[in-house]
């Protein structure tokens, strides 16, 4: 736990040494998410994951925005004495990574976008988020995790690999509902990035669940042809939570793209 600057108290695993990789959580996770990325790569990189304001363990203080979670990451990292480091973020945490860029991108040594997109929410999906607010609050998260679990997980670990389908859903259930309805409201207020894919210039990475429903490949494609120089891959066999269903892939992936960053 870390007391950050003006008085929140947030979470983190901090494991390994080397280049400093913040990982980022999505929507309504918590820093668990990243277990096998953290096991994985600890050897090669000093392995960072937040619990967001709201989410796991760290302190439930509201209000709740984009920016408020990039300025608490920033906090962190300045607690820490981290010059600069790699965000990686997915899906909500990739939105996150797109308000540090935004704000402190003088920060960001490079970035993974997983399961992400850089678009702002349409009108029809704020209406989607303001109904799962109202659940949220009639209902709980347990509601909140059976409304979201079938997105979330891909069609070929629902049907080989139920348990990853359980482990998700109780993480989702466990969320407190304040950070949920928090974090709902934060993605509906949250900007357009996509005008801003143009001005990063920092080695970037995107992968992405191929059975992906909730950000699907094309998205991740449209951001590849904005971010100069970017990579992208494509998971087989992998839904919203890429990193948790094919974990070896997704690290096989993330950690060539470290060993480039840390022998450039
Ligand atoms: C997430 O996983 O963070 C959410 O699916 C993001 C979203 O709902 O836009």
């Amino acid at each position: 736990m870390i007391a950050l600057r003006p008085g929140i108290d947030i979470a983190y695993d901090d494991v390994g040494t080397g280049l400093p990789v913040v990982f980022l959580h999505g929507f309504p996770h918590n820093r668990t998410l990243w277990a096998p990325q953290l096991g994985a790569l600890m050897t090669r990189a000093r392995c960072i994951a937040p619990d967001l304001r709201g989410f796991g363990e760290s302190e439930i203080s509201g209000p709740y925005s984009m920016a408020r979670y990039a300025d608490d990451v920033i906090a962190m990292l300045d607690a820490l004495q981290i010059e600069r480091a790699v965000i990686a973020g997915l899906s909500m945490g990739g939105y996150v990574a797109f308000e540090i860029w935004r704000r402190y991108r003088e920060r960001v040594r490079a970035l993974i976008l997983a399961d992400t997109r850089s678009g702002a929410d349409t009108e029809a999906s704020k209406e989607k988020r303001r109904e799962m607010i109202t659940l949220a609050r009639a209902k709980g998260s347990g509601a909140v995790a059976d409304a979201q679990i079938t997105g979330m997980v891909g069609r070929t670990t629902r049907e080989r690999h139920p348990d990853i389908a359980d482990a998700i859903h109780r993480m989702l259930t466990v969320a407190p509902v304040e950070g949920v309805v928090g974090a709902l409201q934060a993605m509906i207020d949250r900007p357009d990035s996509t005008p801003m894919l143009a001005t990063i210039d920092v080695p970037t990475l995107i992968i992405v669940g191929e059975e992906d429903v909730l950000t699907p490949p094309q998205e991740a494609r449209a951001m590849q042809e904005r971010i100069a120089g970017s990579r992208l891959e494509v998971l087989e066999c992998a839904g919203h939570v890429s990193n948790v269903e094919r974990p070896a892939a997704f690290t096989h992936v993330a950690s060539e793209f470290l060993g480039v960053l840390t022998y450039a």
